[in-house]
């Protein structure tokens, strides 16, 4: 007997290795079977793989709040259950306790207008176009002794050794984090990530995960406390010093913020870099085609983001009763937008399945759309390309005959957790 669409939702919801490396048939499936919206039980949630009705939603905040955009009832109540066990551990207590205030705080990927207006108001110039434009040279340097750490050797797990690397040094030098402490920092990085997409953490992940915000709130008050006194022009310092009208962010709000850009920057840029390196490493045409024409890459980022995208999906909530195409929605019914699945609908664009980097226009939603459209992208656009780039100078770049795909554990994020591959070696750099 095969699966239904709710079974096979579920495997999806349970991590099924096989739906996380290929969930784009269950993705066609569910827009080829629902006309024209899929209500899952096993999620609790209209599962939304069509671009039209993804859309209707991302420019309707109104009606579709953001104000719990990754988590599920069944994530919520077992931190809830959680945390009330950890906060009888005596130095968990204030941790806890912060944690409980925080949840309350609605901050960019979790606010709603007329929050969310003020919010983006104040902290857009962060990522302005000529400060992503002055920080080329570096993220090409920073690049360069990457893969000078590896290049001698031609052979490399470009995921672990590039892709996670790149993103996280580059945002922790943005937001003025020293050197000697980016382990810490990618422990945060990996804790945040615990609640994202994992069904049924247990007391330990989350204990690590409140303990980690914890830790990095009492690091980045001070920062802001420094930016605020001797401003620089940085991130950190647009970040601690980000008004509207005269008023300033409040400190919930500036610490929400700075978490959301290191777990929004880094795992979903990580997957993207490791889909360009798996993309060259397995088809030699094109890697030819880019090596000798270096002005397609940007065309090549478009279609890499738009082919897998790196966020399978988020949620809304709907705060009022409404409508998917004609099926009735009830006030507080959830809805799940899985942007992978849009990019891959035949209405959007014609046989969606294939890659293609002449495809024009290239009208993805891989960084959402809208409202809450990525504050990151020019950061994580300029991070691929030259990336994509540093790739196609290892000569004869082959996946290694050792290489097996491995997905991260997450229905929400979707990306290779290694990469090995080979090439010829490269003893001089430069
Ligand atoms: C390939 C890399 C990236 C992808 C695919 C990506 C994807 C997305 C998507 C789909 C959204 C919309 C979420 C929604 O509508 O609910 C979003 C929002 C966001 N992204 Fe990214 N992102 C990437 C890189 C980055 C980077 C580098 C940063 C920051 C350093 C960042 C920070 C954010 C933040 C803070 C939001 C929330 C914005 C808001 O709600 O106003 N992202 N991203």
């Amino acid at each position: 007997m095969t699966d239904s669409l709710d079974d096979r939702i579920r495997r999806l919801l349970d991590r099924d290795e096989e739906l996380l490396a290929s969930p784009w048939q269950l993705f066609d499936d569910v827009r080829e079977a629902s006309a024209p919206a899929f209500y899952s039980e096993a999620m609790g949630a209209w599962v939304i793989t069509s671009h039209r009705l993804l859309h209707q939603i991302l420019v309707d905040p109104a009606t579709w709040s953001n104000c719990s955009p990754t988590a599920t009832y069944e994530f919520r109540n077992p931190v809830a259950e959680h945390a009330h066990a950890i906060e009888k551990e005596p130095e968990m207590a204030e941790a806890v306790r912060r944690f409980r205030n925080r949840s309350r705080g609605r901050v960019l990927n979790t606010a709603d207008p007329p929050e969310h207006v003020r919010q983006r108001r104040a902290l857009n110039r962060a990522f302005r176009p000529d400060r992503l434009r002055a920080l080329q040279p570096e993220v090409a340097s920073v690049s360069e002794s990457l893969v000078a750490a590896f290049a001698p050797r031609g052979r490399a797990d470009l995921v672990q050794e590039y892709a996670v690397l790149l993103p996280m040094v580059m945002i922790s030098r943005m937001l003025g984090v020293s050197e000697d402490e980016l382990a810490v920092f990618k422990g945060w990085s990996d804790d945040f990530a615990i609640p994202i997409g994992r069904a049924r953490p247990s007391r330990d992940e989350v204990r690590s995960y409140i303990k980690s915000e914890y830790e990095f709130d009492e690091y980045f008050s001070v920062l802001v406390e420094q930016r605020q006194a001797e401003p620089r022009d940085d991130l950190i310092s647009d970040v601690a010093n980000a008004e509207v009208d005269g008023e300033p962010l409040t400190h919930e709000e500036r610490m929400g913020a700075l978490r959301q850009f290191l777990l929004a920057g880094n795992e979903t840029t990580t997957t993207l870099l490791g889909n360009i390196g798996h993309r060259l490493a397995t088809d030699r045409g094109l890697r030819d085609r880019l090596a000798a024409d270096r002005d397609l890459v940007p065309a090549f980022v478009e279609e890499a983001l738009r082919h897998e995208g790196p966020v399978t999906g988020l949620f809304r909530v709907a705060t009022r009763d409404t409508d998917l195409g004609g099926e009735p929605v009830a006030e507080g019914e959830f809805a799940w937008l899985a942007f992978a699945a849009a990019n891959r609908d035949p209405e959007l664009c014609p046989v969606p399945h294939e890659f293609d980097i002449a495809r024009h226009p290239n009208d993805h939603v891989a960084f959402g759309y809208g409202e809450h459209y990525c504050i990151g992208q020019g950061l994580a656009r300029l991070e691929a390309t030259v990336g994509a780039n540093a790739m196609l100078d290892l000569p004869n770049l082959v996946l290694a005959r050792d290489h097996r795909d491995a997905f991260m554990d997450s229905y929400i994020l979707r990306g290779r957790t290694r990469l090995l591959v080979g090439f010829d070696p490269i003893t001089a750099l430069g």
